[in-house]
């Protein structure tokens, strides 16, 4: 099986920052920064775009499951990515919801305070900090979030990103499929799998996102029960090789990200359940797009 990979990263890993939880003085950044992250103009309007406003909600109903990745001090810092979590009591079993009505709008108002599974809301980084190590350093600080809280495990909906170099040759779920098995590297799907994820379905319709056909893989991970981790490579035939295995780190809220090596992300315990590739409604919201479509659940009423 030929193997398709994405392009050569031009950038190198050099930066220097840290993750911290967000604060209110951070929402401004937060906010500029997703934009900035899905190609949305300022003035543009975007329905899945948080303003301030719900990022400070997010704040209040989550303050423990928001970071953002900083450089600098004081006035000098500066905000160059953002993860959001919440948690919830819907097993990634369940039949999946599309993001939005999974997440409640952008102020996550489906956030259960004592849910047992952490579930990825968003992750961005900005395009000037891309491919430095920013993002890694995020995706690691949400499965320690899961360790500190003793949940099951955290999943999210990966948007195929990479979708659109084959747009004119297979559907998004043949593309799902062939990123699954190893055989195209998705620029944001495939670097999860590496990381211990494992793809346990398709979500079509998950968000309104050409790029990705609207589609989505439902990745899942559960912690290791000795704490070891793991980092697994994809290989043609759709196995996974195990290439290192090291104990985590037990860093707590601030994690010097460029200061640590890219360090590998834990695998699952046992494979998750993987129910058969699933589909759901129509897409519920609007990414980089100036049109609103009508929408039953706007961010701003959570
Ligand atoms: C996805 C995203 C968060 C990654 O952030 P990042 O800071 O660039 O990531 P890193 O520098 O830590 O690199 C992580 C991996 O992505 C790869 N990568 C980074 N930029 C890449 C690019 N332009 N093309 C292909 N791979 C790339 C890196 O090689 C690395 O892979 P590996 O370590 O598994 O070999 C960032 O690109 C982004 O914000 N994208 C837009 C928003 C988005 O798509 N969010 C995810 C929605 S599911």
């Amino acid at each position: 099986m030929r193997r398709i990979p994405t392009p050569a990263r031009t950038t190198s890993r050099r930066a220097s920052f840290r993750i911290v939880r967000t604060t209110d003085r951070h929402a401004d950044s937060v906010a500029r920064v997703i934009r900035r992250a899905h190609d949305v103009a300022d003035d543009e309007l975007c329905l899945s775009c948080p303003t301030p406003a719900m990022v400070r909600r997010q704040i209040r109903r989550f303050p423990e499951g928001q970071f953002v990745a900083v450089r600098g001090h004081g006035d000098d810092e500066r905000v160059l990515g953002v993860a959001m979590l919440m948690r919830t009591d819907r097993p990634p079993s369940a039949k999946p919801k599309p993001w939005l009505r999974m997440i409640g709008g952008l102020g996550l108002r489906n956030h259960v305070p004592d849910g047992r599974w952490l579930y990825g809301v968003e992750i961005a980084v900005d395009p000037d900090a891309q491919g430095q190590g920013v993002g890694s350093a995020l995706y690691r600080r949400r499965l320690e979030l899961v360790r500190e809280l003793g949940l099951e495990g955290m999943y999210a909906g990966g948007m195929l990103k990479g979708y659109r170099r084959f747009r004119s040759r297979m559907s998004p779920r043949e593309y799902a499929e062939r990123v699954r098995s190893g055989e195209i590297e998705d620029p944001t799907v495939t670097m999860q799998l590496r990381r211990g994820f494992r793809a346990a379905g398709v979500i079509e319709d998950y968000e309104d996102d050409e790029e990705a056909g609207n589609c989505a893989m439902l990745i899942v991970w559960r912690p290791q029960p000795d704490g070891s981790v793991v980092r697994r490579r994809i290989v043609g035939d759709g196995s996974e090789r195990r290439v290192a295995s090291r104990r985590p780190s037990t860093s707590a809220a601030d994690v010097p990200g460029a200061a640590t090596p890219a360090s590998p992300a834990p695998a699952p315990a046992a494979p998750p359940t993987a129910p058969a590739a699933s589909t759901v409604g129509r897409a519920a919201s609007k990414r980089a797009t100036a049109v609103p479509k009508a929408r039953s659940e706007p961010g701003s009423a959570s």
